[in-house]
């Protein structure tokens, strides 16, 4: 059992839980995840690791509700315990030697795409941030990022805060001023990575992308979450999750996430915790 030290919305629709894990605490870099089963009969739930504090050996996940295991998530108060924590699992991002990096970030995205900045910044890497939200209500994660970065730029897509606009709206306007990145960081919904890996093409800028496709076991063995990438097949749990953004076929992982989409909406439907507790604090 692994103990939840600390549990904080951070809006409505997403939370970020400490759980005491020391061992993954200390051997787990940017990039990596874990997977959860909340309990006994919980299903196996995949979750890239926002951030670790290897002193006091603990493991962040930032999450969002979207169906029945992280409404149950959500449910957990500080001193409750989880069932499994596996990890840390999948190869960490690979920086190589870029000089000036620009991390991407699109909404919940910006939990993964965190630790990034950060591992990148203590390495003394010249680090931009641009996070995007559809609304200044949901932007999270604003004040970390300014302690890791030397640039942040926010956008909403309704301009309630920062730049009106999308990400890639940001990042052409700050290519197109001669930034100079070397390196681009994308992570957010699969469009955005698409856009983002679309934006970058022309200048040639070496561009990672972090894959979510549907996984089960993690361990490489289901298949359940194989994407092709450069015309080859992958597996996100064992090769990735991070690929080269400018050879992911966008299109195959959206008809894959697609899949069960159906039988989500009718769990999120149905569930009495849910219909509880949407729109609620935590
Ligand atoms: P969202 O739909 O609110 O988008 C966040 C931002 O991404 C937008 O504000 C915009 O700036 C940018 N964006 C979205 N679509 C774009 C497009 N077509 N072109 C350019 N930019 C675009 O995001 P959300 O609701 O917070 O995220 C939910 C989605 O993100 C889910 O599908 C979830 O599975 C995915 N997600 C992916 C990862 C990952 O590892 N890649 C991690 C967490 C969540
Ligand atoms: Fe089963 Fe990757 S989750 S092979």
């Amino acid at each position: 059992m692994y103990k939840v030290v600390n549990a904080k919305p951070l809006n409505n629709d997403v939370f970020r839980l400490d759980i005491e894990a020391p061992f993954i605490a200390k051997k787990a870099k940017a990039g990596q995840f874990i997977i959860i089963r909340v309990d006994e009969t919980g299903e196996r739930v995949p979750f890239t690791i926002a951030d670790t504090d290897p002193e006091k050996g603990t493991v962040s996940v930032i999450i969002q509700k979207v169906g029945q295991s992280t409404m149950l998530l959500s449910q957990l108060k500080s001193g409750d315990y989880i069932e499994d924590f596996v990890g840390p699992l999948g190869v960490a991002t690979e920086f190589g030697d870029a000089k000036k990096v620009c991390v991407v970030g699109g909404g919940v995205g910006n939990a993964i795409a965190y630790p990034s900045a950060k591992a990148l910044h203590k390495a003394g890497v010249e680090v931009d941030v641009i996070a995007g939200f559809r609304s200044k209500d949901i932007v999270i994660l604003e004040d970390e990022y300014k302690d890791i970065c030397d640039n942040l730029y926010i956008t909403t897509d309704d301009g309630s805060y920062g730049d009106k606009g999308f990400v890639t709206d940001k990042l052409q306007s700050l290519i197109d001023a001669g930034a100079g990145y070397d390196l681009v960081i994308a992570i957010g919904p699969v469009p955005m990575m698409k856009f983002v890996s679309k934006v970058t093409e022309p200048y040639n800028i070496k561009t990672i992308v972090s894959l979510n496709p549907i996984m089960i076991d993690g361990t490489g063995m289901c298949g359940g979450c194989r994407v092709t990438v450069g015309g080859e097949t992958k597996f996100a749990c064992v090769d990735g999750p991070d690929f080269d953004g400018h050879q992911v076929d966008y299109d195959e992982l959206m008809r894959r996430n697609g899949t069960y989409r159906d039988v989500e909406a009718h769990d999120r439907d149905n569930c009495r915790l849910m219909n509880m507790k949407v729109g609620g604090t935590n």
